[in-house]
């Protein structure tokens, strides 16, 4: 019995490695892929998840999300992720023919599909599951469960000086969701950076991805190399060391696995009107706003566990 999964994302180089994770898991069936606009515009990340879906020989349905965010203006990381949002990488010519369906529409038709059963992970912008439920105000019970890479409850923020990615690119999307999904049976994981950031990727890590490139000779490892090359000097340029942040797998692997992490129940909502803090998420620690949790935050990250599963996955998958 396989795991439905439908990955909502904006792919990126960390979001590669977890499709790849994901699409190497024999337990697992990605059911659909939708891009949304974030770490680059919509058609160049749509560009790479039909190239990875060919690539990784997944079935899935690759529809392409909304040129943008619900409100604001895009805005895109091509810094973080190279222009076309992988890196050094160079992607083969995809023959793979997109969905004709909207982002939105496969996020309703795939959860209508298997009512119950499938498991959403958003590691991207929120903007196509946002426009999901107002197409399907239904999607949180029809869910199995939600998990999402993003935020920063006691920790800096990466895109701002408190809001992460994810959330800040389209804050309007980012609040409907979790507002939404505080009725769902089963609290959304929320995976947020003081999580995701303690898995660092090390000059060894790096070493042992160019070497999966060269002994597997499989197009996906040599994109992630590629892709990972990047990232290190950007983290490098960004004043964080030779190392990366690589934010998405974690996320993909605690929902798959259950494990490598452990998870505490908040009251999170989004900051929308704030001058300095617009994107913030807010976590209500000490229950100042009499609300139930509506959330389940990613803690106690086992990163070498779960660098050695993300990476052995893959070794195993493809030498
Ligand atoms: O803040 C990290 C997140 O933003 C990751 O999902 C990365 O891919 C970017 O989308
Ligand atoms: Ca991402």
């Amino acid at each position: 019995m396989t795991l439905p999964v439908l990955v909502d994302c904006d792919t990126g180089i960390d979001d590669a490695f977890a499709l790849s994770y994901l699409a190497c898991r024999p337990e697992v069936h990605v059911t659909g892929i939708v891009s949304s606009a974030g770490n680059v515009d919509v058609h160049a990340v749509h560009r790479n998840n039909l190239a990875l879906a060919e690539l990784l020989r997944t079935d899935a349905p690759v529809s392409r999300g909304a040129e943008g965010p619900l409100i604001q203006e895009l805005m895109t990381a091509a810094d973080t992720h190279g222009p076309g949002g992988l890196g050094h990488a160079a992607l083969p010519p995809s023959g793979r023919i997109e969905d004709p369906r909207s982002g939105a529409q496969l996020w309703v038709d795939a959860a209508r599909q298997q009512p119950g059963e499938l498991v959403g992970l958003v590691l991207g912008p929120h903007t196509n599951l946002a426009l999901a439920l107002e197409i399907e105000p239904e999607l949180p019970r029809l869910l199995k469960r939600l998990h999402i890479m993003g935020g920063a409850i006691n920790h800096r923020g990466n895109t701002g000086p408190t809001s992460e990615w994810n959330i800040a690119v389209d804050p309007e999307a980012a609040q409907r969701v979790l507002a939404a999904f505080s009725a769902a049976p089963r609290r959304p994981v929320l995976g947020p950076l003081e999580a995701t950031e303690t898995l660092r990727f090390e000059q060894a890590e790096l070493e042992r991805a160019r070497q999966l490139a060269e002994r597997s000779g499989h197009p996906v490892a040599a994109i992630l190399a590629d892709g990972l090359r990047w990232y290190f000097e950007f983290h490098e340029a960004d004043g964080l060391g030779w190392m990366a942040h690589v934010h998405d797998p974690i996320v993909a692997i605690h929902a798959l696995t259950g494990q490598f992490a452990s998870t505490y129940p908040l009251a999170v909502d989004v900051e929308l009107a704030g001058t300095l803090t617009r994107g913030q998420t807010v976590g209500d620690v000490l229950g100042r706003w009499g609300r139930p949790p509506n959330v389940e935050v990613l803690t106690a990250v086992q990163p070498h566990a779960a660098l050695e599963h993300l990476i052995g996955t893959l070794e195993t998958a493809w030498v």
